[in-house]
């Protein structure tokens, strides 16, 4: 049975947050060419065990990592405990594949909790259902995995359940062995391997058994494309907390069935790989994301922003420099991004509105120079307590003016006698309602 009041508790923290680093790191940053790439050249295990033996991250400082992110404005960050490669990032003891058996020796894992924790960031772990690695999980007929159709795999008997047994106690491992977790990030179901193919149910309580606080994403139902019966009015018992659209922002944000709201989170990457992929240089601009996160924030979801360190350790200086320039302006903004989310008001078509969840306060976001004067849509001069330039607090006073005479009812106001904005990213007015 799902609970309502239950559920909102859990994700309050998340819906505040807004913004959070996904970490997609493991062996696949030696190749460099994507964490997919097993499957997509089709490698065996033989030949991809070069790089088990040769993992050795000597830069690994997550403490470096945290400082970035806090720097940056991120509230969360969820790291890959395993991908679908099957390589742990952690010390599990139902397997030898893991990276305290590789020349570092680290519990990267562990490092990377205690690390994110003393900035005070929430953590969270991202975990693959599907297991390349783990000799039970199916191959021949499986879209995805390395071997698919290899008559090598047509006639192999695996057993199913034990692979679901060493995933099921895994997640306990990660749940018991690692202190408070604050999300878990499955990934991801396709065809017939959805839901109780995973023995979700029995998944979800266990998890829930330790961890009583954490909030999951949806991907025990679908992949990164789907809504899942979150959004119905029969959610299952593993529909997880929030909606993970992928590689979008969703046009019209994301609702229930009924038209409420629901809790979803896009993850995005900076350049157009998740793990490490040396070539690929197509980097998004910071004012790029500055944007996107407030397009998240006004239709009342949250920005995962991923980094893909390489094998050294090290997190892309493209994305180091780019995530300074973010928190330049989330250090002068972020009251328009924490706590709040979408608006009732009409989008303006200079740029875009959050509100404080109260209400109280409404952010617009003028990211397109106006002619003169900048109309604040959908507020009366008679309901304003004060306006005022986010940035630096200094206050915007209404305009009174001939120019505007014929828009009694329209309240303005004017940046000055600049006709660029005092930042041409995003500029942000507060308005504060009486
Ligand atoms: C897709 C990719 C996977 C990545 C995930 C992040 O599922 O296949 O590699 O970890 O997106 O959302």
């Amino acid at each position: 049975m799902f609970d309502k009041e239950a559920y909102e508790k859990r994700v309050k923290w998340f819906t505040e947050a807004r913004f959070g680093m996904f970490i997609h790191w493991g062996l696949y940053a030696i190749p460099a060419r994507g964490e997919w790439i097993r499957s997509t050249e089709r490698i065996s295990i033989e030949d991809y065990e070069p790089y088990f033996e040769e993992f050795d991250p000597v830069d690994y400082d997550p403490k470096k990592w945290a400082k970035l992110a806090k720097q940056a404005g991120m509230k969360y960050a969820v790291l890959t405990a395993k991908h679908h490669d099957g390589f742990c990032l952690f010390d599990s003891q139902l397997t030898e594949y893991k990276s305290t058996n590789t020349k570092c020796g680290r519990d990267l894992v562990r490092e990377y909790l205690e690390a994110f924790r003393a900035e005070g960031l929430k953590v969270g772990l991202y975990y693959s259902l599907l297991d390349w690695h783990h000799p039970d999980y199916p191959k021949y007929n499986d879209w995805n995995h390395p071997m698919r159709q290899n008559p090598a795999y047509a006639d192999e008997k695996i057993d199913f359940d034990r692979y679901l047994d060493y995933m099921h106690g895994q997640v306990r491992e990660l749940c018991t062995n690692y202190g408070k977790l604050d999300i878990l990030w499955f990934d991801f179901s396709y065809g017939e391997m959805k839901g109780e193919m995973w023995r979700g149910s029995e998944l979800v309580k266990m998890v829930r058994s330790y961890q009583p606080d954490i909030i999951m994403d949806n991907r025990l139902e679908g992949g990164g494309d789907a809504f899942g019966s979150l959004v119905t009015d029969s959610p299952s018992d593993f529909c997880g907390d929030f909606v993970s659209p992928e590689q979008i922002v969703p046009p019209n944000g994301i609702r229930r069935q009924d038209g409420t709201p629901v809790v979803w989170e896009a993850c995005v990457t900076m350049n157009n790989s998740w793990g490490y992929t040396q070539r690929d240089k197509n980097y998004k601009p910071a004012p790029m994301l500055i944007k996107k996160l407030v397009e998240c924030v006004s239709k009342g979801g949250n920005l995962l922003i991923n980094v893909g360190p390489d094998a050294r350790g090290n997190i892309p200086e493209e994305s180091v420099n780019i995530l300074e320039s973010v928190a330049v302006w989330m250090k002068r903004n972020s009251a328009s991004i924490y706590g709040c989310g979408l608006s009732d008001l009409e989008k303006p078509d200079y740029g875009r509105i959050t509100a404080s969840a109260d209400g109280k306060k409404i952010y617009y976001h003028v990211m397109e120079p106006q002619i003169g004067f900048v109309p604040l849509h959908g507020v009366k001069k008679e309901e304003i307590k004060k306006i005022r330039l986010l940035a630096d607090g200094s206050e915007l006073k209404i305009a009174d003016s001939w120019i505007i005479t014929s828009y009694p009812d329209l309240v303005f106001v004017s940046f000055g006698d600049s006709p660029l904005l005092p930042d041409p990213c995003d500029t942000v007015i507060e308005v504060e309602l009486k």
